[in-house]
């Protein structure tokens, strides 16, 4: 069943017959093929699809890290531009967008609290300021008394809490995450994914990939990449 977005839903980003080619053993390789979809503001999707049918290529796509081989990305109505570099994308699109990966991707030699402040270090902000909002947002989280340690020394679940407590610090309208619970036992994977659902009812939009259908079934809308192409479930 296709569910209709509400008219006042503003879309975040939008794909508009995006493909993506890469360059194989054989000639090119089209990993995504005239692919379009909308994120809207409050969506929740899951994406789902076998190992190498082109999901991780697809977040880096909508999170404009990448610029697609063809095929129109906008962010908010208008048209990305990605000449100027996917940091540049991101940043003229207004609002940041947050990523959280299956690897948790936190710098081991910084404390947890300067994994956090990272991306307002980008932003300019006073040290004081940074660690304030830091501290803030893992309190938010309920991870502000492992501020000071280093992230070798947390649980995986936690050590997900952080990436999430450094996607959310700047405040994004669209948060991205590759397969969020793939290195987590079912526990944390729960814990995990308890917390972000929580983060789309209070407003996020969130794009999912992940292997795990019962995860799936907790989004609003579940999408599926095969063949280079997207089927709504
Ligand atoms: N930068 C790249 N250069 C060449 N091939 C790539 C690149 N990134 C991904 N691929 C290939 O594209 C396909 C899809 O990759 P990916 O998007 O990572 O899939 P998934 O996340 O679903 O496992 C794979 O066959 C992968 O090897
Ligand atoms: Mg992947």
């Amino acid at each position: 069943m296709m569910v209709h977005q509400p008219e006042s839903a503003a879309t975040l980003v939008a794909l508009q017959s995006v493909s993506q080619c890469y360059p194989g053993r054989q000639g090119m390789v089209k990993v995504l093929d005239g692919v379009s979809l909308s994120v809207c503001q409050g969506d929740f999707i899951a994406i789902t699809g076998e190992s190498g049918s082109g999901k991780s290529t697809l977040l880096n796509i909508i999170g404009l890290l990448m610029p697609p081989s063809s095929g129109v990305v906008s962010y908010q109505g208008r048209p990305v531009s990605f000449g100027r570099g996917a940091e540049m994308a991101q940043r003229a699109a207004g609002r940041p967008i947050g990523f959280v990966f299956q690897q948790f991707n936190l710098i081991p030699s910084l404390s947890v609290l300067d994994n956090v402040a990272l991306p307002l270090l980008y932003q300019g902000l006073a040290p004081a300021v940074r660690a304030a909002q830091s501290l803030a947002v893992l309190e938010t989280l309920g991870i502000a008394d492992k501020a000071g340690q280093r992230p070798d020394d947390l649980s995986g679940g936690q050590k997900q809490r952080v990436a999430i407590a450094r996607a959310l610090v700047a405040q994004p309208a669209l948060m991205i995450a590759d397969e969020p619970t793939g290195s987590l036992d079912p526990r944390h994977a729960d814990e995990v994914m308890t917390l972000l659902c929580e983060l789309n009812q209070a407003g996020m939009a969130l794009v999912m990939v992940t292997h795990d259908l019962a995860l799936a079934a907790r989004a609003k809308s579940r999408w599926r990449i095969a063949a280079g192409r997207i089927v709504h479930d």
